[in-house]
């Protein structure tokens, strides 16, 4: 063994020397105890020049700056002796030309058989290259940042196991996280209950927009306080070579306004389409309506002569009062198509809600049928004069009224209320009860002329049509405000007096 030790010697020094950084050996006080080729070319010195010297010493008479580059506060030397094990320490040094470079030296133990360190290799490596390149780096992943981060879009990207790793400032507005302070978050927090898992088997999915991508489509997301947006999102899966998943990521979109518009215009054409069945309704009513007219007034003048004249015993007496009554319900049935026709003449009357509504509980003739019924009256107090056909319109209530009770079969709460719209300038009366409900399938229909529900010679389904006549005659809307299972509110609307209101504020 001892026979090799020479050689072997030999061998360790040619390597040394033949390595391609300055590299010095130093022994556990810092004295340089032997330096390779490499680092006597770079500082142009001979071996003379630093063997036996202090390695501080040494450096600080290569460079002008005394602190350059050896900085006893950051010298891994000690640090190196102390524990066994390799240290390094990166620094930015000026050439004397003034240009910068980045050295990074590396401090390895010698160790002796005992395991205690003897000697300190020190290697100096020019490393402005590799610092360059991490720069470059640093740089490009700063401006891909920057052009997430500033995406109208709300991006979020996360780990395999679903521990989100990016989110942008969009994607924290949207779902409501503060990312940085949130700790981690799962991506399955952000979306109702099996949704994540839906759209991770559609990621994979070959027949859904193709291996590792989600096309566009429309989901709901969850905020952090529990709300579900409707969003649209696309998503896809990061791999890390050909098969190996590292990442997932989304891009959404809050589609909340798109839809309310779309609502609205969904809306505006069903009104649009109701107007335009109930006009032509309105035609038809109002042609069959002048038709019977004629005949039936002949009809009634002739039958009522006859009954005068009739002795009381007569034997056709009873026969042709039967005769003369449902000729006057046919009247009625023609006078009310005529209101819904808007063909009946109007007249305009100053009046306030309020009192319109206390007169119209007051025609109703039949007050047993009140026995029942609890009435609230929540009548505002504000300022409410209207100008419509003040008999005509208490036709209107006096319909709702009677629906109301019919849908309670006669015992429950039945709600009137009046108030103020100041946008709409119009004055509003609600009329609610706790009955039985419109269904869906009839909603669209109730308002239509001969519509009924109820039983043969108990409604005529004119109600409804001819208080939407009449309410749209006075510029005014009636609308079914809500309805279910606990009961309906129908909405009334006239619009306000304006002119009578700027009287009573001159007089005011
Ligand atoms: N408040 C209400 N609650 C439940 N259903 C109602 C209410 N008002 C009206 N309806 C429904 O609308 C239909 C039409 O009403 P209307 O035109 O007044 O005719 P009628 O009362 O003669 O049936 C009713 O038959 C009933 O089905
Ligand atoms: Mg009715």
């Amino acid at each position: 063994m001892n026979s090799n030790l020479p050689q072997e010697i030999d061998w360790r020094l040619r390597v040394f020397d033949s390595l391609s950084f300055p590299t010095l050996i130093m022994d556990r006080n810092g004295t340089v105890v032997s330096v390779n080729q490499k680092l006597l070319e770079k500082y142009h010195i001979v071996k003379p020049q630093v063997v036996g010297k202090s390695c501080r010493e040494i450096f600080h008479s290569l460079f002008d700056d005394p602190d350059l580059p050896c900085n006893r506060d950051t010298c891994p030397l000690d640090k190196t002796i102390a524990e066994g094990v390799g240290h390094s320490v990166l620094k930015q040094i000026q050439r004397q030309d003034g240009s910068m470079y980045w050295e990074d030296r590396v401090f390895s133990p010698i160790l002796d058989d005992a395991g205690n360190v003897i000697y300190v290799v020190e290697s100096i490596r020019d490393v402005t290259r590799t610092k360059a390149l991490e720069n470059i780096i640093h740089d490009i992943r700063e401006f891909l940042n920057r052009v997430v981060q500033s995406s109208t879009s709300a991006i979020v990207a996360a780990d395999r196991s679903g521990r989100i790793l990016l989110m942008n400032q969009a994607a924290e507005e949207l779902f409501g996280y503060d990312f940085k302070n949130a700790g981690s978050i799962s991506v399955t927090a952000l979306y109702p209950q099996g949704v994540a898992r839906e759209i991770m088997k559609k990621l994979r999915d070959d027949d859904f927009g193709g291996r590792g991508k989600f096309p566009v489509t429309q989901v709901n997301i969850l905020t952090a306080w529990g709300e579900a947006i409707p969003v649209e999102m696309t998503g896809a899966i990061i791999y890390e070579g050909d098969n190996t998943e590292a990442a997932t990521m989304g891009i959404y979109n809050d589609i909340r306004e798109r839809l309310a518009v779309r609502k609205k215009l969904q809306d505006a054409q069903s009104q649009l389409d109701q107007s335009e069945k109930m006009a032509s309704l309105g035609r038809l009513a109002a042609g069959v309506a002048h038709e019977i007219n004629n005949p039936l007034t002949g009809i009634l003048m002739y039958g009522n002569l006859m009954k005068e004249k009739m002795e009381a015993d007569h034997p056709f007496l009873s026969s042709l009062t039967c005769i003369l009554e449902d000729a006057e319900r046919c009247r009625d049935i023609v006078k009310n198509l005529l209101a819904y026709s808007r063909q009946s003449s109007m007249s305009r009357d100053h009046f306030s809600m309020n009192s319109l509504v206390e007169e119209s509980l007051r025609l109703i003739r039949d007050q047993s049928l009140f026995m029942n019924i609890t009435i609230r009256k929540e009548l505002s107090d504000m300022w409410m004069l209207v100008k419509a056909d003040r008999n005509k319109m208490s036709q209107v209530i006096i319909n709702l009224v009677m629906n109301a009770i019919a849908a309670m079969n006669r015992s429950g709460i039945l709600t009137l209320k009046t108030y103020r719209n100041d946008d709409r300038k119009t004055a509003c009366l609600e009329v609610t009860d706790t009955g039985c409900g419109i269904p869906e399938e009839n909603r669209s229909r109730i308002f239509d002329p001969f519509f009924t529900t109820k039983e043969l010679g108990k409604g005529t389904g004119l109600g409804l049509s001819t208080a939407y006549g009449i309410v749209k005659d006075n510029n005014g809307d009636i609308v079914i405000k809500e309805t279910g299972p606990g009961g309906t509110t129908f909405l009334m609307e006239l619009p306000l007096d304006m002119d009578s209101m700027e009287c009573m504020e001159s007089i005011g």
